[in-house]
């Protein structure tokens, strides 16, 4: 199996030695501090990583990569790796949500849900659905944050998450209690997502957390059953519908979505912030708008925000000198993977090697991708938009959680 190791220049200095700039403390610096603050073990894990290439064996852990060409083998060869068996993401959710995931998060009916939900999320679809979601609180954000107020981007990207889910699922909610209803919303899939936290080394559930992940499953999708046939075209809803999919089907994509499209993406809006003034990127992007496409392909590489991906063992293989043997558990280090090839730069070409590792690669590659990258680019409008450098106030990482994300993230306008 080919290894990426030849094709990129080695950065182990840059990625275990974050060092002071000249704009504070270095982007990199932080970054480790969010990663640290969400799961002390994750920058041993991906220090552990650089000795990962093509792939380590951890006690305790099982097989890691942080190699992208062996993570991308890995994610694309069904016949030896699945998430389904103990060590992956869909043993978890079958726990939670019944055997039915088994078929329809790995089995043939992945396929087919797959193939019928291709069209959900594409270049127009999303930048539609984004439009659709956010518009009205967009710009009222932008418009206080141009007059000079400063402002929660972390808090703003949990506030517009959450009106993403409930237009895209066309959840109820009391639109009269403004944010406060949206916050509430991004906090009960955090609630779902936090389910897998402690979940790195076992996927077993204990009794209690599957009846509490089954409460808010039921919170977030009881509504479908009797949505499902009049739902509008323009919800997720009554697109799935219209595409064919069962009331089961829909109801287990938007428990996906949820979880997958929540944490993630909101974490990757207040990180690109961070990004472009820690780095002093933003002038550039301010000079040179045709970046644009770039800059968010290069905060989504850089902050990896699903920073590990696990699967199991199907069958035995043997990888470079190594040989897996079904049963054991093997860990995606994307975060390690991605940022080996380097600091977050404006006008980074497209990597080749890496292709869209942050989002997976296979038959999971992430689904919400088109939508995740029409956030960003809303976000992008939102602090420079108007041509004018904004600066960081202050920050606060988000301790024990399972994506890592900042907190609190104020910013306001250069003065
Ligand atoms: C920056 C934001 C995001 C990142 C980094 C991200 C990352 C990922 C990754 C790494 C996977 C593959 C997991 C695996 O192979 O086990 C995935 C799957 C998935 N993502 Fe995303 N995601 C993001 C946003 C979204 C959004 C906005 C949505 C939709 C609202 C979404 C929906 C999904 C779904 C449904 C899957 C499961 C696909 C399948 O199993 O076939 N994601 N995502």
């Amino acid at each position: 199996m080919p290894v990426a190791e030849d094709l990129i220049a080695p950065t182990r200095e840059r990625v275990l030695n974050p060092v002071l700039d000249g704009f504070g403390l270095s982007a990199r610096a932080h970054e480790h501090r969010l990663l640290s603050a969400a799961r002390p073990a994750l920058p041993y894990l991906n220090w552990l990583g650089m000795l990962a290439r093509p792939l380590l064996k951890v006690p305790g852990l099982g097989w890691i990569t942080a190699d992208p060409l062996t993570a991308r083998a890995v994610l694309t060869d069904p016949d030896h790796f699945t998430l389904l068996s103990e060590g992956g993401v869909g043993h978890l959710w079958a726990q939670i949500l019944g055997d039915w995931v088994y078929d329809l998060f790995d089995g043939p009916g992945h396929h087919d849900l797959r193939t019928r939900s291709r069209e959900l999320f594409t270049e127009k679809t999303s930048v539609a659905f984004v439009s659709h979601a956010w518009d009205g609180r967009l710009d009222a954000g932008r418009a206080q944050f141009e007059a000079g107020e400063e402002l929660d981007l972390a808090d703003l990207s949990r506030v517009l998450v959450g009106q993403m889910v409930v237009s895209l699922l066309g959840l109820p909610v009391d639109r009269s209690r403004g944010d406060a209803a949206y916050r509430e919303i991004f906090e009960t899939g955090e609630e779902l997502a936090s389910i897998a936290l402690g979940t790195t080394a076992d996927t077993v559930l204990p009794p209690e957390k599957i009846a509490i992940a089954r409460e808010v499953v039921e919170r977030l999708t009881g509504h479908i059953d009797a949505a499902f046939e009049s739902a509008s075209g323009d919800t997720i809803i009554g697109r799935c519908r219209d595409l064919g999919l069962s009331v089961t089907e829909t109801k287990g994509l938007s428990t996906l979505l949820m979880v997958a499209g929540t944490e993630t993406a909101a974490s990757a809006m207040a990180r690109m912030a961070a990004l472009l003034y820690d780095t002093g990127e933003q002038h550039r992007l301010i000079e040179n708008s045709a970046w644009r496409e770039n800059a968010v392909r290069e905060a989504l590489r850089v902050t990896s925000p699903a920073p590990l991906i696990g699967r199991s063992v199907l069958a035995d293989l043997t990888i470079g000198k190594h040989t897996l043997k079904a049963g054991e558990r093997i860990m995606v280090l994307t975060w390690t993977a991605n940022n080996l090839a380097g600091e977050y730069r404006v006008d980074r070409p497209y990597i080749p090697q890496n292709r869209q590792l942050w989002f997976g690669a296979g038959r999971h590659l992430c689904l919400g991708g088109p939508l995740a990258r029409a956030e960003l680019d809303a976000v992008l409008t939102l602090l420079i938009g108007d041509g004018r450098p904004f600066e960081i106030v202050s920050r606060e990482y988000g301790k024990r959680v399972l994506i890592p994300a900042y907190r609190s993230l104020i910013v306001r306008k250069q003065r």
